[in-house]
């Protein structure tokens, strides 16, 4: 009843025509793949190409981050409402690389989420513990409070199409992958929560993602779990081949 995603996050990679090119490739090789959903989520440069390249295809688009006010004097930043006029559908919020880098609270991804909301986005929200949350045995506090405020004041009936990503910050980006035992844990303490601040019935219908390190060979044996929807890549989305074998797992 959960429809796995399977999102790339290109982070800041990829100009324009780079973005073309990849959606030129990619586009043949899942044509046609309908057990999972599908979303790339390119730079906010090539966000109207990508839309353009992906009209009509099983491939759905997102922005990387967005403001939750409508406009205003907030230099570089970019609103819902002009995601929204471009046709973006999906927007990543709270990934780990934006609140370490920028500053970014959970009480900030609380706004977006909300703005997302009213916008009719499909919000991928990430959560997930560091390194030394996971060593101090925080890990489950982490989860919950990150959880807990992100949803604050949001009801069950407006998070009818809410993603959680679980990203473990140590899994990101360094070659190693949480362990299918470990994950499951995880999406059981996010899944426990989600019931805890909406109700049981939405927390049952959220689809949540696993990210952070996935490649075409450990793909699946994530995936084979049944509480794992799906899985939010980085650099295994870059190259339209290897990203396609992700989407395919067998
Ligand atoms: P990675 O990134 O697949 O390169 O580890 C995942 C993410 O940051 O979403």
């Amino acid at each position: 009843m959960r429809k796995p995603l399977i999102a790339g996050n290109w982070k800041m990679y990829k100009t324009p025509q780079e973005s073309k090119a990849f959606l030129e490739a990619f586009l043949p090789l899942v044509a046609g793949h309908s057990r999972d959903d599908i979303a790339l989520f390119p730079s906010t440069t090539s966000l109207a190409h990508v839309l353009e390249a992906a009209a009509g295809s099983n491939v759905r688009v997102g922005a990387q981050n967005m403001h939750w006010l409508y406009e205003g004097p907030y230099t570089g930043e970019t609103s819902p409402a002009m995601l929204a006029a471009i046709g973006c559908d999906h927007v990543l919020l709270g990934h780990s690389e934006r609140r370490l880098y920028f500053g970014e609270t959970s009480e900030r991804v609380n706004l977006k989420l909300r703005a997302a909301i009213s916008h009719g986005f499909t919000p991928v929200v990430c959560v997930g513990e560091s390194l030394a949350e996971r060593e101090n045995s925080q890990t489950e506090a982490a989860l919950r409070e990150q959880v807990c405020i992100a949803l604050r004041n949001v009801t069950p009936n407006e998070v009818r199409k809410l993603v959680i990503a679980y990203e473990p910050v140590w899994a990101i980006g360094t070659g190693s992958i949480a362990s299918v035992d470990t994950t499951a844990e995880a999406h059981a303490i996010i899944r426990q929560e989600l019931e805890h601040c909406l109700d049981k019935e939405t927390a049952e219908a959220t689809r949540i993602l696993y990210g952070g390190s996935v490649k075409p060979e450990n793909v699946a044996a994530m995936m084979q779990h049944n509480g794992i929807d799906g899985a939010l890549v980085g650099g295994a989305s870059l190259d339209p081949v290897v990203f396609a074998k992700v989407v395919q797992y067998a």
